[in-house]
């Protein structure tokens, strides 16, 4: 389902033909990385997202293969020397999703307000840190195999165009833009394939900009990143076993995965656990007949969870897309029938305005296209990653997430796993299961404290021992620093400095045994007082404050001129509601 705005906008340029599509970049400055990749990069202008002058930005492609070519874009640390900040790298999910929902509804220097220009947010992760965003794997946001001209039919069918003219046709669709040919041979369909396309990727923008990979490297993502980090920060550290010639050892230190997908046995069982009263704000709508059936779905014989241990036990495509189609429509789904609520954030009925979404119709203006150097249109989701991943069952697969955890734990690489608790795609009560599966030493004898941030307000609680780390978010969909801006910045900067979480006081990385001392349960509830009961219009702005909407939105307000003393300030975009399956992506496979 489009916005309002964006349907406005497109009618707008409807007009002109060639508009519509984007032209090759043609300023694009191009280096050999390492390991052999190139990139093409420009520098991006301030006030496309950082608006401040004093700190660069730059974006581009690595170029990893013929029709791989990956998009990226760099964020100079903003309050430290850039050339010695450590680099994090941040991806979303899907599979499919765009990085770019990162980037501007979560913990970019920027969100995109209603009148499409970029506003200042005080709370990004570049605040503490220089940072990497990229559309992974090929095909994602403005990630491209082959750039060509087409339309997409009233059922959602790409046709090519046999040139850059929309006819007349194709105008009422207004569809006509720059896609990439859907080879769906020249994208990834596993986890385990994509891994090597990430680290290709570094080793083009570190060989590009050594300056700003000289100190430590951090890895966070979201939703499906617990599938993607485990598995791609396991293999840097194989590739960096290697000594390859040529190619740059990743100094990799932190990988940080908020409401992540890791193991379908788990959290499929978990949807129901959380629809069933395992939420804390006490909500539970469904009646006796509809509860033994979702049940039964579950547990049934033959069902959920019988079809997702033969998809373990078989590793088949056939029986591993069809298991995960049967839980999604029959244990996932029903949450959606019943409670008529967003996946992503339970507290909103769908459609749910939050995170804003206004960011995706600025990412498709020329203007800001040519000022990043981008070659095709953007779309939040590549339909060609979730078919390939989708035909493998891929999201029905644990794809070794569990072990490569513990891989990263042994290495000496902090592992943090953080969920907002209103969030049902990735419930935080699945990912407290994956925590404990994991197993990280000493975790089992560690307990629940509070987690105290400079507001003295308490946003959570932390599970910690030694570098392994749990978090739940109170009062957060599954985008958490969009909702929880403060404790967001905050636990990034304390897991960056591999500080305790709790506090930020204790330094974890000298002491290896380190544990929190608290409840062994989390038992915090919020309670209804943040449930909407209503749904929440759609030009609607979210107060960090209270928790819950403005009661008049305040974009009107002057989005720009907002200071950082405001805490309201920091403004973010939805993901678009109206894809066919939910991905648990930006909003997850989103
Ligand atoms: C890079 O290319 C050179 C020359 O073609 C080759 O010898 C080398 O093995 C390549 N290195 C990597 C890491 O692919
Ligand atoms: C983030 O950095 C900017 C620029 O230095 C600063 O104005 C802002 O106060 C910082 N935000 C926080 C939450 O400290
Ligand atoms: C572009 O393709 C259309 C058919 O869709 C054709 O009618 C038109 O002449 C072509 N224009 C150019 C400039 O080649
Ligand atoms: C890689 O280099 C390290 C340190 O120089 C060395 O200990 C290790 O044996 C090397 N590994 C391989 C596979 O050559
Ligand atoms: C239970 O809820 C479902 C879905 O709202 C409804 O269709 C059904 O009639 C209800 N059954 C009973 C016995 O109330
Ligand atoms: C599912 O239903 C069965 C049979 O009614 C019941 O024994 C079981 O406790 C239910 N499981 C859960 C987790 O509610
Ligand atoms: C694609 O990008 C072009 C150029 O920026 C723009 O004019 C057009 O509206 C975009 N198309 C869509 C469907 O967003
Ligand atoms: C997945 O990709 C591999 C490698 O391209 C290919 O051989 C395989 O057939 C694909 N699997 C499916 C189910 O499409
Ligand atoms: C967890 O690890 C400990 C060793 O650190 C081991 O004794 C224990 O059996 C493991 N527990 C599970 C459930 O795997
Ligand atoms: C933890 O925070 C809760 C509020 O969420 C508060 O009631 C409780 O007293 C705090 N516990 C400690 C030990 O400070
Ligand atoms: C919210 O919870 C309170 C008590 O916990 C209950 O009385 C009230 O009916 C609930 N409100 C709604 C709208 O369900
Ligand atoms: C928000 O939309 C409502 C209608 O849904 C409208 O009445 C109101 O004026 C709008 N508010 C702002 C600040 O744009």
């Amino acid at each position: 389902m489009k916005s309002a705005y964006k349907l406005a906008a497109t009618a707008l340029l409807a007009g002109s033909a060639c508009a519509q599509f984007v032209p090759a970049p043609t300023d694009l400055i191009e280096k050999l990385g390492f390991a052999n990749v190139s990139v093409r990069y420009k520098e991006v202008p301030t006030g496309i997202c950082e608006l401040d002058p004093n700190v660069k930005s730059y974006s581009g492609y690595a170029d990893i293969e013929k029709d791989q070519h990956i998009f990226w874009w760099f964020f100079e640390a903003r309050n430290q020397d850039p050339t010695t900040a450590p680099l994090t790298v941040w991806i979303n999910g899907g599979p499919g999703s765009s990085s770019m929902i990162g980037l501007f509804q979560e913990l970019g220097p920027c969100g995109v307000g209603p009148d499409l220009k970029p506003f200042n947010n005080p709370y990004s992760w570049s605040n503490a840190s220089n940072i990497l965003f990229i559309d992974q794997p090929s095909t994602v946001g403005f990630s491209y195999s082959v750039p060509i001209p087409g339309y997409k039919d009233n059922s959602g069918h790409l046709v090519q165009l046999p040139n850059a003219t929309c006819p007349e046709y194709a105008q009422g669709f207004g569809t006509c833009a720059t896609y990439s040919k859907p080879l769906i041979q020249s994208v990834p369909n596993k986890t385990e394939d994509a891994a090597s396309g990430m680290w290709k990727t570094l080793q083009g923008f570190m060989g590009a900009f050594p300056q700003y990979s000289r100190n430590g490297f951090s890895f966070t993502t979201e939703s499906y990143g617990g599938h993607y980090a485990p598995v791609f920060n396991a293999y840097i550290l194989d590739q960096n076993a290697k000594n390859i010639s040529g190619a740059h050892h990743i100094n990799l230190e932190n990988v940080l995965i908020g409401n992540g997908w890791f193991d379908p046995l788990i959290q499929y069982e978990a949807y129901y656990k959380f629809a069933m009263g395992g939420n804390t704000y006490d909500y539970m709508p469904y009646n006796d007949t509809v509860i033994a059936e979702w049940n039964n779905s579950l547990y049934g014989a033959g069902n959920c969870l019988d079809r997702t241990l033969d998809c373990r036990s078989t590793g088949s495509n056939a029986v591993c897309s069809a298991a995960d189609d049967f839980c999604y429509s029959k244990v996932e789904y029903p949450y959606d029938l019943y409670s008529g609520r967003d996946e992503y954030d339970m507290r909103y009925l769908a459609p749910n305005p939050f995170p804003y979404s206004y960011y995706v119709t600025y990412l498709n203006t020329p203007e800001v296209q040519q000022a990043i150097g981008a070659y095709q249109n953007f779309s939040e989701s590549s339909s060609i990653v979730s078919s390939a991943f989708g035909n493998t069952g891929d999201d029905d697969r644990e794809s070794g997430t569990i072990e490569a955890c513990r891989k990263l734990l042994d290495a000496g690489v902090q592992v943090m796993l953080y969920y907002g608790d209103a969030d049902y795609i990735c419930n935080w009560l699945g990912g407290q299961e994956v925590a404990t599966l994991i197993n990280a030493t000493g975790y089992a004898e560690a307990g629940f404290v509070n987690i105290s941030t400079s507001d003295h307000k308490v946003h959570g609680q932390v599970r910690q021992s030694g570098l392994f780390s749990f978090l739940r978010i109170y009062e957060s969909g599954h985008e958490v620093p969009f909702y929880q801006p403060l404790a967001a910045l905050e636990i990034f900067e304390r897991a960056l400095n591999q500080s305790d979480i709790a506090t930020g006081q204790i330094c974890v990385k000298d002491e290896a045994d380190y544990k929190t001392v608290g409840t062994p349960t989390s038992d915090y509830r919020e309670g209804n007082a943040t449930m909407q009961f209503k749904i929440t219009p759609s030009n609607a702005t979210y107060n960090v404050e209270l928790d819950a909407p403005d009661a008049v939105p305040t974009w009107s307000a002057g989005i720009g001129k907002r200071g950082v003393k405001e805490k309201r300030e920091f403004k973010q975009a939805r993901s678009f509601l109206g894809r066919p399956r939910k991905s648990k992506g930006g909003k997850r496979p989103a």
